[in-house]
């Protein structure tokens, strides 16, 4: 089957196809995962809380990602393969997220990088992908700053918050990033950012009119023994087995039937 990459991507929004995209930590489910015909495969840093049992992603080192990415590598073949940089790993300096983003491609097999945060990466973003390193933003709810953001919260409810958030994904999509992840946001917000950007908008808790989704892994089979979020779905319910729930997933995400407006949020 032919390879998924940044292109292929980029021609499924402009013909209006979904992109489907899930959490993947190993080379088995990985495996399972290529096989069912996801289109992208992410590392996430979410590993930290759904592998290693953590409260939140900051613990996750950069040979961490590395770790799991080279496993992950090994099963996928067709999807894209898109790799978190873990927290302290890209903040302090473009040359430093140039160093991890270099090993988790190197070592990890990465295709894309994936960062945090809006205007303050844009000149990090600027950086990285003028010296060959796509990259996917993330904005809206970024877990690496849920100390700052007081939780797991709905981002962009208020006016203000929205238009920074709205502004941010400009400047991100300015600077070079290929991809944009946007968590937990209204899902008014993630349409009209959906519209204004040419690069595609992947939702994850972000309404129905994302140019794709994603979920963690473990939350969409219904195995992460912590509460799972409002955003996500089982799919293991009412299928047989993890490919078919696989399978029932992608279904969902390309007929536009998940997420629905239960998994979805609103402006104030
Ligand atoms: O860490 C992660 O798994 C993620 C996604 C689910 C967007 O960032």
């Amino acid at each position: 089957m032919k390879p998924v990459t940044l292109s292929t991507i980029r021609e499924m929004k402009r013909r209006g196809e979904k992109i489907t995209c899930l959490t993947a930590y190993d080379y088995s489910f990985a495996s399972l995962l290529d096989r069912a015909g996801i289109d992208m495969v992410m590392v996430g840093d979410s590993l930290g809380m759904v592998m290693q049992g953590h409260d939140s992603t900051l613990p996750v080192s950069v040979a961490d990602m590395v770790y799991h990415s080279r496993c992950v590598a090994r099963g996928v073949s067709r999807a894209l393969l898109i790799v978190d940089m873990p927290f302290m790993s890209y903040q302090q300096s473009p040359q430093h997220a140039m160093a991890s983003a270099g090993r988790l491609m190197q070592k990890g097999g990465a295709q894309v990088v994936k960062l945090e945060g809006g205007e303050p990466m844009a000149e990090t973003v600027r950086f990285l992908v003028g010296r060959g390193i796509p990259v996917c933003a993330h904005l809206g709810l970024t877990p690496q700053s849920v100390h700052q953001l007081g939780g797991y919260r709905v981002q962009g409810r208020e006016t203000t918050t929205a238009e920074r958030i709205r502004r941010d994904a400009k400047l991100l999509q300015e600077a070079g990033a290929s991809l944009l992840v946007l968590e937990a946001v209204p899902s008014e917000l993630a349409k009209t950012i959906t519209a204004e950007l040419e690069i595609p908008t992947i939702g994850i808790g972000a309404g129905k009119d994302c140019d794709g989704q994603v979920l963690v892994l473990q939350d969409m089979l219904g195995i992460y023994p912590r509460p799972s979020p409002k955003f996500s779905k089982n799919f293991m319910q009412g299928t047989a087995d993890i490919e078919a729930a696989v399978k029932a997933y992608i279904a969902a995400v390309k007929s536009g039937s998940f997420p629905g407006p239960e998994h979805s949020f609103h402006s104030v």
